[in-house]
């Protein structure tokens, strides 16, 4: 059985790392010189869009998602980039009593193209975290496309040389960690290098993955730096071991053991937050990298920390990868459908994609509707309180005050 169990992880381990940020086609890690280009190409699709100017924007015949519930017909008025409490000779635009929703935010994505940031933007998707850049060249070359999904990244994440997804990400030795004095350095480079956040792999702990001192050094360096951590963990050891270290976010959850009680109470009393990614986990059983019960430990993951109060964010880890990838934007309506489906109500599940997405990630002008909030926006038509699904039924989007014309029927 513990045979049977190792091989399993080691598979899955593989299997999903494979699925996580290749954005070629043949399986392996695009070479760094495929990463420049693909970034170059980005860089040079920067701006060149004809995006319309911002615009006074009054969207009239509108329910509006507070975080709560779905307030009365109303106007809300945007200017340039940013949503305000009235404007002057706005352009109207009728809403159709459809819902407005605060734009979607993924917490967990790996897009590597403008394309993908196209697909995002169709979707509704305003926002997307982007854990980990690896290649690095790539992640800049993804961020400020006006008109299109906000970036944010974490730079390289953080891996002991001879682990598991080191070497399916194909780092190299000195992007690796051996010791925890290297901490502070690690996480000064990848701030350096634009990165808001820092990520940590924590595998299933053997003699190849990242030690303990070192998980908590660069837990301890990011927070002197203000900076929030997030950790993979898709096993219980894993999580057990980023919680040791006080990471900020837990990404995936066990797919083994469930998580429980034990870790729960340290989840709180750290005020730690969950992003499950349960479009993944569902992704990797249907692929048949991952046996059933990896998802069904996944889903009982998220119901325990949801019934007891563990902040939950919407993520899905979408990536381009051409057997087990998961498309940008879709998914994330997915995963709000799996999170109901683990038994969260809709309005949790609409705040899990919006108010707490934003708040958890530092992103403090975002993810409400609200005066002198930007204008991230999504119309859709029905009441997505009623039923999650109704969030798939996209009319409009905004970004930043942008319409994105090319909407997306989930
Ligand atoms: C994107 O914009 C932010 C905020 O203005 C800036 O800090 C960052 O350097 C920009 N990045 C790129 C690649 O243009
Ligand atoms: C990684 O593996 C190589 C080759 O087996 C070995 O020389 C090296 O000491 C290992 N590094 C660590 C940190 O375990
Ligand atoms: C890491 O090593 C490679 C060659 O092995 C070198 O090209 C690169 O500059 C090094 N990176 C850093 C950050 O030292
Ligand atoms: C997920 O968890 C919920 C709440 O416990 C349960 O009702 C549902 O059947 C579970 N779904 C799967 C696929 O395990
Ligand atoms: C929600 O809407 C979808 C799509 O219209 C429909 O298939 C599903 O049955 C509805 N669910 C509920 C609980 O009404
Ligand atoms: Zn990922």
């Amino acid at each position: 059985m513990l045979f049977i169990r190792t091989t399993f992880f080691i598979l899955l381990a593989a299997h999903w790392h494979l699925g996580l940020s290749c954005p070629q086609s043949d399986h392996s890690h695009p070479t760094r010189e495929k990463a420049a280009e693909i970034a170059r190409n980005n860089n040079a699709r920067r701006d060149v869009r004809n995006v319309p100017a911002p615009k006074k924007i009054a969207i009239e015949n509108v329910r509006v998602f507070d975080g709560e519930k779905l307030l009365p017909l109303r106007t809300v008025f945007i200017n340039g980039d940013t949503i305000v409490p009235y404007v002057k000779g706005a352009d109207v635009v009728d809403g159709n009593g459809g819902t407005l929703l605060p734009g979607l935010i993924d917490a967990h994505t790996h897009p590597s193209t403008v394309d993908h940031l196209e697909t995002l933007s169709s979707f509704g998707v305003t926002t997307t975290i982007v854990a980990s850049c690896q290649p690095e060249a790539i992640c800049e070359s993804i961020q400020n496309h006006t008109g299109l999904t906000d970036v944010r990244f974490s730079g390289l994440s953080a891996n002991a040389p001879n682990s598991t997804h080191a070497k399916l990400l194909g780092l190299l030795p000195n992007e690796t960690l051996t010791s925890p004095s290297q901490a502070p350095q690690f996480v000064d480079d990848q701030l350096a290098k634009g990165a808001t956040f820092i990520k940590i792999v924590a595998e299933q702990p053997d003699s190849t993955t990242l030690d303990q001192d070192i998980m908590n050094a660069l837990v301890d360096a990011a927070h002197a730096k203000g900076v929030r951590v997030a950790c993979h963990a898709a096993g219980y050891a894993a999580a057990d071991r980023a919680l040791t270290a006080r990471v900020d976010q837990l990404h995936h959850v066990p797919q083994d053991t469930p998580t429980d009680e034990p870790l729960i109470a340290r989840i709180l009393a750290q005020k730690a937050v969950s992003i499950p990614t349960l479009s993944i986990f569902r992704q990797f059983v249907m692929g048949g990298a991952a046996p059933p019960s990896a998802y069904s430990a996944a889903n009982a993951s998220a119901h325990e920390l949801y019934k007891a109060s563990v902040p939950i964010l919407a993520g899905t880890d979408s990536n381009s990868n051409p057997t087990l990838g998961l498309p940008f934007g879709k998914a994330l309506h997915d995963e709000l459908e799996l999170l109901v489906g683990a038994g969260m109500s809709t309005v949790d599940v609409l705040r899990s994609a919006t108010v707490l997405a934003a708040r958890h990630n530092l992103l403090f002008d975002r993810g409400v509707v609200a005066p002198g909030m930007r204008a991230d926006l999504v119309l859709i038509s029905g009441d997505p309180i009623a039923n999650i699904s109704a969030t798939r039924d996209i009319q409009r989007v905004w970004i930043a005050g942008i319409e994105y014309e090319e909407v997306a029927a989930a």
